[in-house]
């Protein structure tokens, strides 16, 4: 490992106010930024990612067309690249923390495009931002040091406008990091280290990916879709073998679709890892909320369960707020599959014997949380309230700018800060005004109130998952004063605010806090609402690192 590099890059204090100006050399200063490899940039691991458009066998009859990265390790540790079976969607890249990469990024889409490596904390021009998108043909270099925790981190496209359509066509991959601590606990590995990616399509009868059909009051709610896909296939059924124990990687990468699971039977989850980290102790869950990008580690034994027999994991009945209401509209916008529905998300086929000896170890990770006390603002968190206005979903009030950042977006390095994260609904406090046969009035007093609002068109209360980038945050507090109990309560029991993450699901009304540090990088990072279509639709800003 490069542990002496890893600390010249990413140490702490002092050092990295030493280390800074080195950080980010050679890069983002000429024309030709990332468009060729640093020579002096030893990368442990260099893959080829090329995405490019394929035609995939899913069901009888014609191929499916859908958009792949196809990954090659042109050097490096062949453990390192994976398929995900014979799936188009992946591939699963396995890094250990200290190693350098470099990703060859080639676009063979008829379209502008980037690479996000969801969660991972590297430098502005490593983070796919949509600035740096690249057109067809051409060629954007990563070279990047892991210096994230063990944890399940993943990779789609982030080019502003496109990400639901490229991550829909099938553009989505995992990215696995392990280090020394999560080696000790001799997790399951191998074939028992298993990836499960949840997505939900729609397929029409020529066999093609359906995609945003229904007009814009679809894109406003997100893409829902009709049947689920896991791991990239329509039939939902893993096999696995009796008598082993089993880590799932579970990711949520739908569009703006997000689960309560479940195992059917009544056995509770056992969750060991969320997003950036494992947990300090396994946690014993009778269902999981599972928001739009994120990710939970889920310990499986099937010790006991007998060669033959079936385990299913279900997404169980839920009140999304307002959206569950327009996803289960009567006529032509109605969805077979409404959120907060119950249905199957995939089954366990256990049709093999076999044996292996991983034990679920009681401790975990070393669970370093931040502390509040040295947060900078820890009596006046910076508040970001999720919104809609004027038709559009915005954060503060403002939606996207490629660019753009304000004062209220730009913290200082080698700071710890505390963020209120607010889903306010359908209007924002500061908003006076309403549409009203067709154009927008003054509101009138007395006309606050919330549910009223709500019920007039405009005014939407949907969940929102909150991702920042660049880092990883600890969850301190929800705060459920402002909702509605009949969405908390059918999901209260849901949440996992334990471990190191990057995505946060607020339901309508829901305020969360969180804790974070700002370190190692200057630059400028996004943060955003990981519904797809709302984040393609500009709600999605950037913050400042300076
Ligand atoms: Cu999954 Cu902006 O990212
Ligand atoms: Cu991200
Ligand atoms: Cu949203």
């Amino acid at each position: 490992m490069n542990r002496r590099n890893f600390i010249k890059l990413g140490g702490m204090g002092a050092t990295v106010l030493i280390a800074w100006p080195f950080a980010t050399p050679l890069k983002g200063f000429s024309a030709d930024k990332n468009q060729k490899p640093n020579p002096d940039f030893k990368p442990d691991l260099d893959i080829e990612l090329t995405a490019k458009e394929h035609k995939v066998s899913l069901f009888n009859g014609s191929d499916t067309r859908v958009w792949m990265f196809e990954g090659n390790l042109l050097s490096g540790d062949t453990t390192s690249l994976e398929t995900m079976g014979d799936s188009y969607l992946g591939p699963i890249i396995r890094v250990r923390k200290g190693q350098k990469i470099r990703v060859r990024f080639q676009n063979q889409l008829p379209e502008e495009s980037i690479v996000h490596w969801h969660g991972m904390h590297v430098p502005e021009e490593d983070d796919g931002h949509p600035k740096d998108v690249i057109r067809n043909g051409e060629t954007y270099v990563y070279e990047f040091e892991i210096m994230n925790r063990a944890g399940t981190y993943w990779f789609h496209p982030h080019p502003h406008g496109r990400t639901g359509p490229q991550v829909y066509n099938g553009l989505a991959g995992l990215f696995i990091v392990t280090d020394e601590e999560e080696q000790r606990l001799k997790l399951p590995s191998g074939e028992y280290d298993f990836p499960v990616v949840i997505q939900d399509r729609i397929i029409d009868n020529r066999n093609q990916l359906v995609y945003l059909t229904r007009g814009r009051m679809e894109r406003m709610n997100g893409f829902l879709g009709n049947r689920i896909f896991i791991n990239g296939k329509p039939d939902k059924i893993l096999s696995l073998k009796s008598g082993c124990k089993y880590r799932l990687r579970i990711l949520n990468g739908s569009n703006s679709r997000f689960y309560k699971l479940a195992w059917e039977d009544g056995t509770p989850l056992i969750i060991i890892g969320k997003d950036g980290s494992l947990l300090d102790n396994p946690k014993s869950k009778a269902y999981v909320m599972l928001g739009v990008a994120e990710r939970i580690d889920v310990w499986l034994d099937l010790t006991n369960r007998p060669e033959g027999s079936q385990m299913t994991l279900k997404s169980l009945s839920f009140s999304p707020g307002m959206m569950g209401m327009m996803g289960g509209m009567r006529g032509r916008g109605r969805n077979s599959l409404p959120l907060g529905s119950t249905y199957e998300v995939l089954r366990i086929n256990i049709d093999k014997t076999g044996s292996n000896n991983f034990e679920l170890p009681q401790r975990l990770a070393e669970f370093n949380k931040l502390d509040p006390a040295n947060a900078v603002n820890r009596n006046n968190p910076r508040t970001f309230s999720f919104f809609m206005r004027r038709m559009q979903w915005t954060i503060n009030g403002r939606t996207w700018e490629m660019t753009g950042v304000t004062e209220e977006e730009t913290v200082r390095l080698n700071t710890t800060e505390i963020w209120e994260i607010a889903n306010t609904g359908g209007w924002g406090m500061e908003d006076d005004r309403k549409w009203m046969n067709g154009r927008w009035r003054r509101r009138g007093r007395g006309e606050q109130g919330r549910n009223r609002e709500n019920m007039m068109g405009g005014g939407m209360q949907m969940p929102h998952p909150f991702h920042i980038h660049h880092l990883q945050f600890n969850v301190l507090e929800r705060d459920i004063s402002g909702m509605d109990s009949r969405i908390w309560n059918s999901v209260k029991d849901g949440f996992i605010d334990e471990g190191w993450q990057d995505t946060v699901l607020l339901m309508p009304g829901m305020k969360v806090k969180l804790i974070m540090q700002f370190e190692d990088f200057k630059g400028l990072f996004l943060y955003h609402c990981h519904n797809l279509e709302h984040e393609d639709m500009g709600m999605m800003r950037n913050f400042k690192i300076e």
